[in-house]
């Protein structure tokens, strides 16, 4: 029987109010299972950021629920989010965010400040192919080794869920299918709970599940019964 990691119960969130209200998600449902490697794709404006922030505990929906491993997310304060941040979510961002001051290592090592048992920072940097690169500064780094330093970063806080908002959308194809080559496996050899945006079709062939949005409502959710290889995708 499969676990379910998270649900989104008739979620709408809006901006602004009056004539300035913006509806960026309208109504949406979903359920992810642990284990699973999903994306949501759909273009630029569709809401998918808004849906990630919301479950990555960075914004509170107006309306619906949010469940993850059991606990309303959406009911918590502001405290019980910042806890919540710290101990379940592993966050990837386009732009990588590392301290441009601080080593690989020691932007990796950061983690302990939130989370006392963190994983080594050493050995979160060697699974992400990293190993002679600790005592480098991001600025003298690829941008796809500064994406690996944020995925060794997000593994160290051992989340139960990793959210990647268009983690491959700075990175050449090449770089980019090294990066989303260690998503797809987080989930498929050590079944970690990966959750990717992007508005790439292509990368959406290699997810177990995609939850097509537009205009701020869920447009599909289909299931990929044989997901593809990074390596067979061609973008
Ligand atoms: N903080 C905000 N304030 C006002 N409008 C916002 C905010 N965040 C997102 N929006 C609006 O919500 C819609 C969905 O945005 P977003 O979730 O970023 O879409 P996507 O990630 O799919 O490109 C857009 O129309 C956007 O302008
Ligand atoms: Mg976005």
């Amino acid at each position: 029987m499969e676990k379910t990691a998270v649900e989104f119960k008739d979620v709408v969130k809006t901006y602004g109010k009056g004539d300035g209200l913006q509806t960026a998600v309208d109504h949406v449902s979903f359920t992810i299972n642990e284990g699973e490697f999903v994306v949501i794709l759909g273009r630029s404006g569709a809401g998918k950021s808004t849906v990630l922030n919301m479950l990555g505990g960075m914004d509170k929906p107006t309306e619906g629920t949010i469940t993850v491993g059991g606990e309303e997310v959406s009911a918590m304060s502001d405290k019980q989010l910042s806890e919540y941040r710290a101990d379940t979510i592993g966050f990837i961002f386009q732009f990588y965010n590392l301290i441009p001051g601080l080593t690989a290592f020691e932007n990796v090592a950061l983690v302990k400040d939130i989370k006392k048992d963190a994983l080594d920072a050493g050995e979160m940097l060697d699974k992400v192919g990293l190993s002679n690169q600790k005592n480098k500064f991001p600025a003298q780094m690829s941008g796809g080794q500064q994406q690996r330093v944020s995925i060794a970063r997000a593994l160290a806080k051992k989340p139960k869920i990793i959210l990647g908002d268009e983690p491959t959308g700075a990175l050449d194809s090449e770089t980019g299918l090294i990066v989303l080559d260690m998503l797809q496996k987080l989930s498929t050899e050590d079944g970690q709970t990966v959750i990717l945006v992007t508005h790439n079709a292509d990368i959406a062939k290699c997810a177990n599940r995609v939850i097509h949005m537009r205009n701020g409502k869920i447009k599909s959710i289909k299931t990929n019964d044989k997901p593809l290889s990074v390596h067979d995708i061609e973008w």
